[in-house]
């Protein structure tokens, strides 16, 4: 059993992020512990551990402190008898990419499009690339918007209080396809289960009461009571509000990492710097939210 004793806590600096020093995840974690975890998750937005060496089932067992573990509806990049784990890799077998290639190349929030968004999602670094010269790549770039809510506009705040927005993850794809391209096949199947949702443009944190901006270019396709030729702009206008750098934490990574981010108070960018000859491999697993409020 580990202790809190042992735990501190490092805010990046930046508007999100801290980084938790002194624990190892593969050891279970005292109740204090967690609790001291779970707050600094709530209160920072994205939290990271370094130098981690845990298994797929310790991973999975500290996922499950935080909620219910989802099974990706992209079960063919999920790990082979451990669909809990969603593989994202650039890395391919048999001609085939493992994982999830496309995963995260553009900005969002995860799975924004489902009546239930996850609280959160986290990620282990079993393979990072490296250019020859050493620099690493593929760094995720993660965006506040809860700070990015703070900062905006008053006169946007009153004109979009109680406004929902549609969240509609066929938009998403065919957004994504033509920024970066796709490597994933959107079947019927996976349009049946995600019909178009709408959501509040801003979200209240469920446990910090924080409210956050919850729109994504793209993706979102219109505001409840809006001309589309107004909304659709506007969107836009505060989706750029949102990933501005004033409001981003950019993650380095490294081997062992484990991080986790808040599915309500940021959004992310994985950088897709690293081609297809350097591997990069990420075990994800995701931990279902509650409806968006
Ligand atoms: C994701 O959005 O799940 C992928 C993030 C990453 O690979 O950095």
């Amino acid at each position: 059993m580990q202790a809190a004793a042992s735990m501190s806590i490092a805010p990046t600096g930046a508007a999100l992020g801290a980084e938790i020093r002194g624990v190892d995840l593969a050891r279970d974690l005292d109740s204090e512990t967690f609790g001291r975890i779970e707050e600094a998750f709530d209160r920072h937005g994205v939290i990271f551990f370094r130098g981690q060496t845990i298994t797929v089932e310790q991973q999975i067992a500290f996922a499950r402190r935080f909620g219910n573990v989802e099974i990706n509806v992209n079960t063919q990049a999920c790990l082979q008898g451990r669909p809990e784990v969603l593989l994202v890799s650039n890395v391919k077998e048999n001609g085939r990419y493992i994982g999830l290639a496309d995963a995260g190349t553009t900005w969002h929030t995860d799975m924004s499009a489902y009546a239930c968004p996850p609280r959160c999602s986290i990620l282990h670094a079993i393979e990072v690339p490296r250019a020859a010269d050493g620099t690493v790549l593929g760094d995720t770039i993660f965006a506040s918007a809860a700070a990015a809510y703070d900062a905006l506009a008053p006169e946007l705040k009153s004109r979009l209080e109680g406004r929902r927005s549609t969240h509609s993850y066929l938009a998403k794809m065919m957004a994504r396809k033509a920024a970066v391209g796709l490597t994933r096949e959107v079947t019927p199947e996976h349009l049946e289960k995600t019909p178009p949702v709408a959501h509040p443009v801003f979200r209240t944190h469920p446990v910090t009461g924080r409210k956050c901006l919850y729109v994504t270019e793209g993706e979102c396709i219109g505001i409840d009571g809006m001309a589309e030729a107004d909304a659709v702009p506007l969107i836009s206008r505060l989706h750029r509000h949102l990933i501005d750098p004033r409001f981003q934490y950019r993650h380095r990574w490294r081997v062992g990492d484990v991080l986790m981010w808040d599915n309500c108070t940021c959004q992310h960018l994985a950088v897709r710097d690293y081609g297809e000859s350097l591997r990069r491999l990420m075990h994800r697993v995701t931990v279902n939210g509650s409806v968006p409020f």
